[in-house]
C-alpha cells in the first residue's frame, strides 16, 4: 500500500502535477511558495493573517527578497494562489508547514504554532501527502510532536503519508542567495519519506543535501544558529577587552581575516536581534534537559550577547559626561536604525528598540531615524513605543540632538551628513571607519 501511495506521489512529482500548500506566508514561506510555483508546481500559500492575503491580493509583496514582479509572474501563471481557507488542503499533495517557533516568556520553546498547524492539517490531511516542516526547532520535533497530531487523521506515518524535515536558511537582505540557490538540507522519517522530500526540494532548490534522519537536519540547523551566536558573543566579548585596551576590534577582526585558513570574520553589534540567533539555541537547551545535560556555551554566549545593549548605553553615558559635561538624564538622542538588520524592515527582537526604551528608562529623549521603518509596530515586550515615528532625515539637523547612536548601518543612511553635526557619534556597527568618514567625533562601542 505505502509503496504505491509513495511511487505514485514521486511520479506526480517528477511530472510537476504534484500540488504544493506552503503554510505561513512569511519571511520563509512566502519565498518558498513563489519559487515552487515558477518552477512549475501549482502552489497554495495559507495564513492566518488576513492582512498578509489583503496584500497579496494588491499585488504587493510584503517580503524584500520576492518583488512586485515575480510575484505578478507567478501569479499570472494561475499557479500561485493564496487563502486562510485550511480546507483547501484537502487537495494538496505536499504540505509545507514554515510557522514561527518563538520562545515563551519563561523562554522555553513555544510549539503551539507548529502543533496547530498540525492539528489544521490532520483535519484535511489526504492518503499519499508528504508534510515537511521547516520551522527551526530541537531534534525530535518532526518525529515526537508534529506526526503524532497529523496521526489523529486516522492516517498511518510512514504507511498512508509521509512527513519530513528540511531546514530553511534564508537570509533577509543577502543579494547573493535567494532560496534557490542556498542548499537544502532535507530528510525524511523513513526511506520513501526521504525520497519524496528529496524529489519534491529537488524541484525548488538547485542543490538537495540528503541527511540521514529528520533528527539530523534539525540538528544541523540548530548548530548553524549555536556557531553564530557563540562567535557573535565572542568578538563582543573581545570587543569590552579591546575597548579597554585602546584597541579597535573591527581593525582586529578585518587583520586576522587575511589568514585565508582557520579564521572566519564575525563582528561585533549592540546585541542579538532576529527571529533565530537570540532564540534557536535555546531550543536545544531545552532538549538538552531532557538528557541530563546543560548547554553551558549557549548560556554563556546568551549572557553575553544579552549584556551588550547596557555595555552600549555605559559608553554613550560616557561620552556624553566627557564631551558634553551632562548625563544620560534630559539628553537628546538620535538613535540610527530600528530593525534588527542592516538593509531590512525586520523587527523581530532588534536590539536598537531596546536601546530606545533603555534610553527613555534613563529620563533620555530617544528618538530614531529608519529609512526602512516609518514606525516602531507591535511588539510583545515595548508595548509604550507602538506607533513611535522615524524622524525624517530633512529634520535631524534641526533637533538639537546631544548625540547619535549608530545601532543598525543601513546603507540607506546618510552617515557623511550626521558626520557634519559635529556632535558626539558612537558607532555600534563601524559604519564610520568601514566608509572612510572623518572620525574625530566618532566612539566605537
Ligand atoms: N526569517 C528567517 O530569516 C528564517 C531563516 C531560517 C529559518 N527561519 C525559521 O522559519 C520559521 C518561520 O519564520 P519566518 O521568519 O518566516 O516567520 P514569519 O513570522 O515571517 O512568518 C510566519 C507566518 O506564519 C503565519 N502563521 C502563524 N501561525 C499560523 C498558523 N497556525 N497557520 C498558518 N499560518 C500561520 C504568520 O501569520 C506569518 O505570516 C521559524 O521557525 C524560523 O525560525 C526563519
Amino acid at each position: 500500500m505505502s509503496k504505491s501511495l509513495s511511487d505514485a506521489l514521486l511520479t506526480r512529482l517528477n511530472d510537476r502535477t504534484a500540488t504544493l500548500a506552503v503554510i505561513g506566508l512569511g519571511y520563509v514561506g512566502l519565498p518558498l511558495a513563489v519559487t515552487a510555483a515558477s518552477r512549475g508546481l501549482k502552489t497554495t500559500g495559507l495564513d492566518v493573517d488576513p492582512s498578509k492575503m489583503h496584500r497579496l491580493e494588491a499585488g504587493e509583496s510584503y517580503i524584500e527578497s520576492v518583488s512586485d514582479e515575480a510575484l505578478a509572474e507567478v501569479t499570472k501563471t494561475g499557479r500561485f494562489d493564496w487563502t486562510t481557507d485550511f480546507a483547501r488542503l484537502s487537495d494538496c499533495d505536499v504540505i509545507v508547514i514554515c510557522v514561527p517557533t518563538p520562545l515563551t516568556r519563561h523562554r522555553e520553546p513555544d510549539l503551539s504554532y507548529v502543533e496547530n498547524t498540525a492539528r489544521e492539517i490532520a483535519k484535511y490531511l489526504k492518503a499519499g501527502s508528504l508534510v515537511s516542516l521547516e520551522s527551526t526547532t530541537f531534534p525530535g520535533t518532526t518525529v515526537e510532536v508534529m506526526t503524532p497530531i497529523l496521526a489523529e487523521s486516522g492516517l498511518t506515518p510512514g504507511k498512508d503519508f509521509f512527513v519530513a524535515f528540511s531546514p530553511e536558511r534564508e537570509d533577509p537582505g543577502n543579494a547573493s542567495f535567494r532560496t534557490a540557490t542556498i542548499p537544502k538540507i532535507v530528510a525524511g522519517d523513513g526511506e520513501a519519506a526521504g525520497k519524496l522530500a528529496a524529489a519534491f526540494y529537488s524541484i525548488v532548490v538547485d542543490k538537495v543535501v540528503p541527511v540521514s534522519t529528520t533528527q539530523t537536519a534539525e540538528a544541523i540547523k540548530i548548530t548553524e544558529n549555536i556557531f553564530r551566536a557563540v562567535n557573535i558573543a565572542l568578538v563582543n566579548e573581545l570587543k569590552l577587552i579591546y575597548d579597554a585596551m585602546g584597541i579597535d576590534v573591527w581593525e582586529v577582526i578585518d587583520g586576522a581575516a587575511t589568514k585565508p585558513f582557520g579564521f572566519m570574520p564575525f563582528y561585533p553589534g549592540p546585541g542579538l536581534g532576529g527571529h533565530c540567533i537570540p532564540i534557536d539555541p535555546f531550543y536545544l537547551t531545552w532538549k538538552a534537559r531532557e538528557y541530563g545535560h546543560t548547554t553551558r556555551f549557549i548560556e554563556l554566549a546568551g549572557e553575553i550577547n544579552v549584556s551588550m545593549p547596557a555595555y552600549v548605553i555605559s559608553r554613550l553615558r560616557d561620552v556624553l559626561d566627557e564631551k558634553c559635561g551632562k548625563g544620560l538624564k534630559g539628553a537628546k538622542i538620535l538613535v540610527i536604525g530600528i530593525s534588527y538588520k542592516k538593509n531590512v524592515p525586520d523587527m523581530r527582537e532588534s536590539p536598537a528598540v531596546q536601546l530606545v526604551d533603555r534610553l527613555l528608562g534613563h529620563g533620555a529623549v530617544a528618538e530614531f531615524h529608519d529609512p526602512h521603518v516609518p514606525a516602531i509596530p507591535k511588539m510583545r515586550d515595548y508595548p509604550n513605543l507602538l506607533g513611535m515615528k522615524s524622524v525624517p532625515e530633512c529634520d535631524i539637523a534641526g533637533r538639537g540632538y546631544d548625540a547619535v547612536l549608530i545601532a543598525t548601518d543601513h546603507d540607506a543612511v546618510d552617515y557623511a551628513g550626521l558626520a557634519v553635526l559635529g556632535i558626539p557619534i558612537i558607532d555600534t556597527r563601524n559604519a564610520f571607519a568601514s566608509r572612510g568618514l572623518p572620525m574625530e567625533n566618532v566612539t566605537k562601542a
